[in-house]
């Protein structure tokens, strides 16, 4: 499939997101894999009452190894990456923490409407591709 815009998906529910819940959710395309989850604190960025909410790509910028899997509630962060221990801080849009990554971690924008996350864009080139949609 070919997309010339972001689309507007349902990703979620304010309500059954918990602390430290990871969800996964393909966007935009069917394959390109994000996680949801809900940090301690506020986010950059982040939606919901207490604008904790967040969305990341699950791709490493460095060499596109899975952080998706890796994202500590406690702390804030996503990794370190298996593949070359990149760690990067989903309260301050996906910045690069430590590790090889030079690049932030890709942010998926966020909307909240009577309770239901959707996702409406993204910020950051998601690795392995050459430009972004508008
Ligand atoms: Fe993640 Fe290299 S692919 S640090």
């Amino acid at each position: 499939a070919r997309l010339d815009r972001y689309p507007r998906i349902l990703v979620g529910s304010v309500g059954d997101l918990g602390d430290g819940d990871v969800e996964t959710f393909e966007y935009p395309l069917e394959g390109t894999r994000n996680f949801l989850t809900r940090i301690e604190g506020e986010a950059w960025d982040g939606v919901g009452s207490d604008g904790d909410i967040v969305a990341y790509n699950g791709l490493c910028t460095h060499m596109g190894c899975s952080v998706e899997g890796l994202v500590d509630p406690g702390q804030e962060m996503a990794g370190p990456c298996s593949c070359h221990y990149t760690t990067f801080d989903l309260s301050k849009g996906g910045m690069v923490v430590s590790g090889a990554a030079t690049t932030d971690l890709p942010q998926v924008r966020l909307d909240v409407e009577d309770g239901d996350i959707y996702a409406t864009g993204i910020d950051g080139l998601v690795y392995g591709y050459r430009n972004n949609l508008r």
